[in-house]
């Protein structure tokens, strides 16, 4: 496995580890944020037998001491399975997530009780601001939620354009079209009549960057890829209704 950090907006730090040999060969990437301010955060906390790979590249940019906030988009052991291990390493450091996410499951499993953020609510780290926005089912989970950091406009979008294969920390490149072959793929989305409409509501923000979990970071046209990425399940919704 081969991991790199690298910085893909000012502040924010994305620590990548890259499986070659994951998903028959294709090869597949686990991405975790890093945004330093006066209470830093980590967005992905990653998988728990991964834990000690991904402390140690944080260790490397701020002590892991210091850490203040963990979050993600859903329970799921990629996004959260080292949830407690951060907890134990870092004893200032609180979950934060969506009112579903934390009395559905991250009350009863994370170690210390996790902050409730309302949909829209934002927490500000010092120096980085982040805005939790709601985003049920999309692309999985009744907890599923994003965050985006105000002061780089950053979309920490999740699995949202999840793509197979390694690529560079940063692209300009399509991320619609990969991203469709890996649903073809995984077939990971919950695909329902909120799914388009909940995609299109992360246009409003205005994103300078998309922060994918599983692929390069986005620089370009933000809106554009996510008005795509909401036209094409709307068009899988469409064609397997008319089935
Ligand atoms: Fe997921
Ligand atoms: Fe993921």
């Amino acid at each position: 496995m081969d991991i790199r950090t690298d910085e893909v907006a000012a502040g924010i730090y994305r620590v990548s580890v890259f499986l070659p040999q994951a998903q028959g060969g294709a090869g597949f990437m686990f991405n975790h944020f890093l945004m330093v301010g006066d209470e830093p955060m980590l967005f992905h906390c990653g998988l728990r037998k991964m834990f000690p790979l991904v402390s140690e590249a944080v260790g490397r940019i701020i002590p892991i001491k210091k850490l203040r906030w963990l979050g993600f988009g859903h329970f799921e052991a990629d996004e959260c399975g080292s949830m407690n291990e951060w907890l134990a390493a870092s004893p200032h450091a609180e979950v934060m997530h969506g009112a579903v996410g934390c009395r559905v499951s991250i009350g009863d499993m994370a170690d210390r009780p996790p902050r409730v953020l309302a949909d829209g609510e934002v927490v500000d780290l010092g120096g980085k601001r982040v805005r939790y926005i709601d985003t049920p089912h999309v692309p999985h989970g009744w907890d599923a939620g994003v965050v985006f950091e105000e002061t780089t406009a950053t979309l920490l979008c999740g699995d949202l354009f999840t793509r197979l294969g390694g690529g560079p920390p940063v692209t300009e490149n399509d991320i619609v079209g990969p991203a469709m072959e890996a649903e073809d793929f995984f077939e990971l989305t919950s695909l329902g009549p909120t799914t388009a409409p909940n995609i299109r509501k992360l246009t409003e923000v205005r994103p300078a960057t998309l922060a994918l979990m599983h692929g390069s970071s986005f620089q370009g046209d933000t809106v554009g890829a996510l008005g795509a990425l909401a036209d094409r399940f709307e068009a899988r919704l469409q064609a397997a209704m008319t089935r």
